[in-house]
């Protein structure tokens, strides 16, 4: 089957199963069906919401075309009864005149402390159809204010217990838990929820991150007793000279609320009467990994009824005075599991699983043995050439987990409060043979929702989606790290800028990187400055300006992807001061200090170059985000300042005679490039430069690091040549993500080189992976018009490259899917293209170069002929012809374009 009709098959199908499984059909027949997928704060069904006004959103579904919504009712009711009457007791929005289905605010009446709300939504449509309310949704409040919390930080052992008596049976309960370091919650016997390495690694002494857990269920009448383990995680890492532990030892801060059938409150929190032991961890560390001795277990410890006289009591300790804030994002979790692929036996009593795939996490080991066996795990993402693991690259970081066996029957462990980036697993000390079931790689990471797809018929290009995927979901830890597995895993801000839009496309990241933005605004100085990494661990202060650039870029594309207007407010001030920082830095409109500029190239780029360019961008994105506030004094302010930097940029670094830009390096052209620096009149001489560089003298291959790669392929593609950018994106000799494809990589490589040496030379880091915005921004063709934001005005403009025969990408955009398939075979290009209802699009169905009379078809409809639009197709508004073939203008819907010619 051609992959199209494959395609086309495979949408009617979810089409066909969606309808069939919908219950509106019983309201509305035909026009607009019930609003779905409800998210508020960017989750779905979130507990522990700690903003006073969260904000709703939710896609719409429409069977006619050009649709959009023309108003909205929002419910939001005290209890499913109240909704399921459509009462909104605690706010009902009425009829509200709008077509916004994104980023609505709440404006009902105070949202209390630990309190659950049910909402609901419906729509009118264009035509002032009303659709069905949508399934009920909910949020739980977290807690809103400091007072809320009534307990003490405590230490004093890796178990902590206590006891208590509920008078009657528990309606309601919740439980809100944080530590310095890593919890890991556990009540009645039972382990509580499915977070791993909980909470998230923030600058805690600013800030710590609660999590929230509906413990209805696990509580009755009576004896309960909760149990919580505690690693040191973050917080109590020291790692050398490069940084020291914020804390000595780790502590928990806990709360719980609740709710009676006899009417009455119960509350718990941590203080001084909770009793602690050392339990089984006897060590952990997130670089070293974890040694676990299973003699030392303490069965019982969290059921009621243990005999604890022997334990401690725990102290209480100052803990943090930081926020206290809601931890609202996905957490990390085991998302997956892997059987190896193998087993070999490099020595004696030395067995070495091949996972086949590079992943992060830890192994789960299944065994039964003598008491006080002793088994290790060792990490490595490396084999010498003898089967041994090669460790040389993951540095000073241990990794390894070391299980000792209580003995008397099957044991299964893994680790707890660290984690491991790895393809293989040693095992030493196994008692007897280990088989393939001895061992599971269990992959652990954000769980962030999956919210693109992209494939091709060209596979080397799904291929190195894999390992952009891989990479970046592996690099995912509460902040968006450099790498998983050396002694290192920062939140280094270059890599988190130059893989953010790629980020955003392929996962859902809103609530990912709305919490990281508020971990950069946590290290940011009263002079502006912010630091290299976030937390800040390594590097330095103020952070390199290719990586202190993220802190304006995620902003901005938290705006254009997600239409997060509230974002922009509240870190204005700081992007400003952050602004102002570099300006204070730049004398004569020249930001020119350096550390880093274009890592890990091929060729050198002068580091002051990138530093002023990076200064141009931040200026410019600074007065873009002013204009969306309305503040128009200061988006004209820094509009004139970015290009007073552009011309001090363009005095120095612009040599029209020798190369372009600085040195003359593609980092430096394409950056020139694709922030528009040069004058219109030297674009062409600049792009000349760039192809001639490429082309001629590096036999189309790249040179840049992972900071020009990110500009290099849209400059060639926005300047005329994606056939050139394609060529880059399907190398696969050395340098290029084939090269690493071909040399067996599962995820993407820090290095273009092949190295396995002691140098650094990490085999997963996510940075390379920036070209995956651009598989589908220039091959899938999605984008957005200019100056709009969250896929309101899109643009479909996929590229004919060389013998790309079909491209296919979907995204599933903060208002709906938006998808877009091509099809080239000679003569003939076929288009498939989705648009969310409330959205528009210029559409551009490609030609050949060589045709010059094309026809267009739509489904049924004729709607290009002899040159000249041909009106009729319902929701096709009109037609131009363009150089590279006809754009048409849409609203939303499918449409199915099909394009002939000679
Ligand atoms: C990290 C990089 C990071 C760089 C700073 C490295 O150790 O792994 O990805 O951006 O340091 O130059």
């Amino acid at each position: 089957m051609q992959p199209n009709k494959f395609i086309r098959l495979l949408f009617l199908c979810i089409f066909v199963a969606s309808v069939a499984g919908s219950t509106h059909l019983s309201y509305s027949q035909v026009g607009p069906s019930a609003p779905f997928d409800l998210r508020c704060e960017y989750l779905t069904n979130p507990v522990g919401i700690d903003v006073r006004q969260p904000r709703f959103s939710w896609v719409l579904e429409d069977s006619d075309r050009g649709e959009l919504q023309s108003a909205y009712q929002i419910l939001v009711a005290t209890s499913p009864q109240r909704l399921a009457r459509q009462q909104g007791d605690q706010w009902d929005s009425g009829k509200v005149a709008s077509d916004h289905s994104i980023q609505v605010s709440y404006a009902g009446k105070p949202l209390a402390s630990g309190h659950i709300y049910y909402w609901a939504v419906r729509f009118w449509d264009r035509e002032g159809r009303a659709s069905a309310y949508s399934e009920p949704a909910s949020f739980a409040m977290g807690l809103l204010s400091r007072d809320d919390w009534q307990g003490k930080w405590i230490s004093g052992g890796n178990e902590l217990r206590k006891e208590f008596q509920l008078p009657s049976q528990p309606t309601r309960a919740w439980v809100y838990a944080t530590a310095l370091g890593y919890y890991e919650l556990h009540l009645n016997g039972q382990r509580v929820g499915h977070r791993v390495l909980d909470p998230a690694f923030t600058t805690y002494p600013k800030r710590v991150l609660y999590s929230t857990y509906d413990v209805t269920p696990f509580l009755r009448q009576g004896a309960n007793a909760i149990g919580v383990m505690l690693g040191g995680g973050w917080a109590t890492l020291s790692h050398g000279r490069s940084f020291h532990g914020y804390y000595s030892e780790p502590a928990l801060l806990l709360q719980m609320n609740v709710e009676l059938a006899n009417g009455q409150h119960f509350s718990l929190a941590s203080d001084g009467s909770w009793k602690a032991t050392q339990g089984p961890i006897v060590s952990d560390s997130v670089y070293d990994g974890e040694i676990y001795d299973a003699r030392r277990e303490t069965p019982g410890w969290d059921r009621p009824g243990y005999d604890d006289s022997s334990w401690s009591n725990v102290q209480v300790v100052p803990g943090t005075d930081g926020a206290i804030s809601s931890q609202m994002m996905p957490p990390i979790r085991r998302v997956g599991e892997i059987i190896p692929r193998s087993i070999t036996n490099p020595e004696p009593g030395v067995y070495v699983f091949d996972m086949g795939q590079n992943l992060s996490g830890w192994a789960k080991l299944h065994v039964r043995g003598p008491r006080g066996a002793r088994v290790m795990m060792r990490y490595s993402e490396l084999l010498y050439p003898n089967g041994m693991i090669n460790r040389a690259n993951i540095r000073a970081a241990k990794s390894r987990d070391i299980y000792i066996l209580k003995g008397g029957g099957w044991e299964t462990y893994h680790a707890h409060f660290t984690y491991h980036g790895f393809r293989y697993v040693e095992v030493t000390g196994f008692p007897g043979t280990p088989g393939l079931d001895s061992i599971r790689g269990e992959v652990v990471h954000t769980a962030v929702q999956s919210a693109g797809n992209f494939v091709a018929s060209k596979q080397i290009l799904n291929q190195i989606q894999h390992l952009i995927h891989w990479s970046q979901l592996t690099n995912l830890f509460s902040i968006p790290t450099d790498c998983d597995q050396r002694d290192e895993r920062q939140g280094w801000m270059g890599d988190a800028q130059v893989t953010a839009e790629e980020a955003m496309m392929n996962f859902d990241m809103a609530a990912f990187y709305t919490n990281f933005i508020r971990d950069i605004h946590d290290v940011q100085g009263a002079d502006g400055t912010v630091t290299d990494t976030v937390p800040h661990r390594y590097g330095s202060r103020p952070a390199d300006p290719a990586w202190g650039t993220a802190y304006p870029q995620l902003v901005w594309y938290m705006w254009q992807q997600y239409g997060d207007r509230r974002i922009l407010e509240e870190n204005y001030k700081g992007v400003k001061k952050y602004v102002g920082f570099l300006r204070s830095r730049a004398p004569g409109n020249l930001l020119t200090y350096s550390y880093y500029g274009d890592w890990v190239p091929i060729v050198h780029t002068p580091g002051d170059f990138v530093s002023a360019a990076y200064y141009y961008y931040d200026t410019w994105i600074l007065s873009r985000i002013a204009q969306v506030l309305g503040n128009t004094a200061d988006a004209q302010t820094y509009s004139q300042l970015a290009s007073q930097i552009k011309d001090a940029i363009n005095r120095k670094y612009f040599h029209p005679d020798a190369g372009g830009y600085a040195t003359g390096t593609q980092t430096a052209n394409a950056m020139a490039l694709a922030l528009n620096l040069p004058p219109a009149k030297s674009r062409g001489l600049i792009m000349r430069d760039l192809y001639d560089d490429i082309v001629y003298y590096h036999n189309t291959h790249l040179t840049t690091g992972f900071i020009g790669i990110k500009w290099l392929m849209p400059a060639l593609t926005m300047f005329g040549h994606p056939d050139v950018a394609y060529e880059l994106a399907t190398q696969t000799t050395y340098p290029s993500w084939g090269y690493m494809v071909k040399k067996g990589a599962t995820t993407l490589w820090e290095l273009w080189q092949d190295k396995t040496g002691p140098s650094m030379n990490s085999h997963d880091h996510a940075m390379f992976g920036s070209v995956g915005a651009w598989f589908y921004r220039a091959l899938a063709g999605i984008r957005m018009e200019p100056d709009t934001a969250a896929y309101q005005h899109i643009r479909i403009e996929p590229r004919l490259v060389e013998d790309l025969h079909w491209a296919s990408g979907t995204l599933h955009t903060i208002r709906g899917t938006v998808s877009s398939s091509w099809n080239h075979s000679p003569g003939k290009i076929t288009l498939d293209v989705t648009i969310p209802v409330g959205a528009d699009a210029v559409i551009l169905v490609p030609k050949e170069e060589e045709m010059t009379t094309v026809t267009v078809h739509e489904g049924n409809h004729t709607v290009w002929e002899n040159g000249q639009y041909v009106p009729g197709d319902p929701g096709i508004q009109n037609a131009q012809a363009a150089d590279d073939g006809v754009t048409f203008r849409v609203g939303s819907g499918h449409y199915a374009f099909v394009l002939t010619g000679e």
